[in-house]
């Protein structure tokens, strides 16, 4: 690459001594405008056509997006066939507005007039280049220049609106100095007055200036700092509702829009999964989501993301990424170990302390926010730890594996993730879970058994145990007592090779598989060597599943050792 400084001009930042926007905090969503079926369309290698965009259109409205621009419809017949569509079928709630672009000039400003004849709520938005380099290398003109562009739009567009306001449109006008952030500040502040003062906006008739980054090509924070400057300087201020456009050049889309509201915008536009020229608009999912996880209500509803995806993906025929915040198919996934531990714990702590908050590390939003399952938030690949495979029992099976067993059963799932190379599916973690614990059968098999209880006059239980096992092909009988069932068994098998293990811990829980609920015991032993064993029994009786899990720790050392 060429050295940059002899290549590249860097922005040049405004000089401002004081700024009060770092200090502000937002507290209330924007008014969010959607472009998606204007800017976000003419950036699709194949535009959508009227089904599609309808479909889109609907879409937004569940969302909950009450302005919408719908098009541009003197640049082409599908746009304006569009739009009158939408009028004449009567798609467009009484809440919703519709929002039409069109460049400064004449006969397509009398076009998009004609598009929207009937509308009961529109916003004409209009708009020309005034950046410094637009001026020098499209238009050759000055600032004089682009301020006469406008204002003879805004001029014209004010003549020609009084018959749709006679016949009882709802019409309100949105000006764009296109290419906003490489403006002089002074310059964009004149341009946009000037155009005030020649649509005859007031207190009570506001104009929309949107201040597009056009192309995004400085920080966010010096982005904020025009809006701060613009808002202060402008004399009518009081006349306008202050409209962000970003695109994402730089990839900091969503921190401009952030930036540009404290700053003291009031409404953005942008596109969902930020679809649009270039590297797109900035993203309304994102930015809606982000407040929300701080607690603001965005007033837009992403409850069911999943949908929304589907619809944008088939429209647009584009594809939404992996790592897309709050919708790709990885992100509510952890991999890392010690990451997959800390949802563990935080999942486990919301249960149990019955907090109101969400309170998961690495999770910034609950998935269910957004109708998003729960069970892939964990998947298993080499680097996850002890704590993510238990979780995966737990959340997908049911299983609820005790604290001291998920160092082993990690480790067994770690050995096949390195056998596999690969990423381990619930499923597969269940056929581990299975094969090493609740299939280890062999050599020590329960055949036949049976329990005798009594209870004693100082009700003290009494429990005992006699049945037949089986190791490899011999059959045994054992017969012990005790004070319940896994004492009586644990006597019973003293005396056999069996009684090299102590008794060290178990738990034991009812499982619904289906139709069906079973008993799950987990059982904690000790060889003599003081190594843990761990072994799983299930059993529709709940006297039955800690023997058999007795039996498969004890298996699973007996195999180990080859005993
Ligand atoms: O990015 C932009 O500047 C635009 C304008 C037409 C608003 O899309
Ligand atoms: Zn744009």
């Amino acid at each position: 690459m060429k050295p940059a400084q002899e290549k590249y001009i860097p922005f040049v930042p405004l000089k401002m001594e004081r700024r009060a926007w770092p200090d502000k905090e937002l507290k209330a969503p924007p008014i969010w405008c959607s472009v998606d079926l204007r800017d976000g369309n003419q950036a699709l290698i194949d535009p959508m056509n009227v089904e599609e965009k309808l479909e889109l259109f609907h879409t937004l409205v569940d969302i909950g997006v009450k302005e919408i621009e719908v098009g541009f419809p003197s640049a082409s017949e599908t746009e304006y066939e569009f739009i009158r569509t939408l009028i004449e079928g009567g798609h467009i709630p009484d809440d919703v507005t519709i929002q039409v672009l069109v460049q400064a000039r004449e006969h397509l400003i009398r076009k998009t007039f004609e598009a929207i004849d009937g509308a009961k709520h529109v916003i004409f938005h209009f708009y020309n280049s005034t950046s410094t380099l637009q001026r020098k290398v499209v238009f050759h003109t000055d600032v004089a220049g682009v301020t006469k562009i406008a204002v003879d739009a805004a001029q014209l567009i004010r003549e020609l609106s009084q018959p749709a306001i006679d016949a009882g449109m709802d019409l309100r006008y949105e000006y764009s100095p296109e290419s906003f952030m490489g403006t002089e500040m002074d310059a964009a502040v004149e341009i946009c007055q000037a155009v005030i003062e020649a649509i005859g906006a007031t207190p009570d008739h506001k104009i929309i200036l949107n201040l597009p980054t056009t192309v995004e090509n400085c920080m966010p924070n010096y982005f904020a700092d025009e809006i701060e400057y613009f808002i202060s300087k402008l004399p009518s201020r009081e006349c306008a509702i202050i409209s962000l456009h970003p695109h994402n050049d730089r990839g900091e889309g969503v921190a401009t829009a952030e930036m540009g509201l404290l700053a003291g915008a009031e409404r953005v536009e942008a596109t969902l999964f930020g679809n649009g020229e270039r590297t797109g608009n900035v993203d309304m999912v994102t930015l809606a989501l982000n407040l929300y996880t701080q607690g603001v209500d965005p007033k837009l509803d992403f409850s069911n993301i999943n949908k929304i995806r589907d619809v944008y993906e088939k429209v647009t025929k584009m594809k939404i990424g992996e790592r897309q915040p709050y919708v790709g198919e990885l992100v509510f996934t952890a991999f890392s170990g010690s990451h997959q531990d800390a949802i563990n714990k935080g999942t486990r702590y919301m249960e149990e302390s019955g907090t109101e908050y969400w309170e998961v590390p690495y999770l910034p939003i609950d998935p269910a926010d957004v109708g998003r399952q729960y069970e892939p938030i964990i998947r298993i690949n080499s680097q996850s730890g002890k704590g993510g495979s238990a979780f995966v029992m737990q959340h997908s099976f049911g299983f609820d594996l005790p604290k001291a067993m998920h160092p082993e059963f990690g480790h067994i799932v770690q050995v096949e993730t390195d056998r596999v190379g690969k990423e381990l599916k619930p499923e597969a973690i269940y056929d581990l879970f299975k094969t090493h614990y609740i299939d280890a059968t062999k050599p020590y098999e329960m055949v036949r058994h049976s329990f005798a209880e009594f209870t004693d006059e100082e009700g003290h239980s009494h429990v005992t145990f006699a049945g037949t096992l089986r190791h490899a092909d011999t059959l045994f009988q054992v017969q012990g007592s005790g004070n319940g069932p896994i004492d009586a068994f644990f006597n019973a098998i003293h005396g056999q090779k069996m009684d090299r293990f102590t008794f060290i811990d178990y738990k034991e829980h009812a499982i619904k598989q289906g139709s069906d609920s079973q008993a799950v015991a987990y059982i904690h032993l000790q060889d003599e060597k003081g190594k843990d064993w761990f072994g799983v029994g299930m059993s529709h009786n709940i006297n039955l599943a800690p023997l058999k899990g007795i039996l498969s720790a004890i298996n699973r050392a007996v195999n180990h050792d080859g005993l």
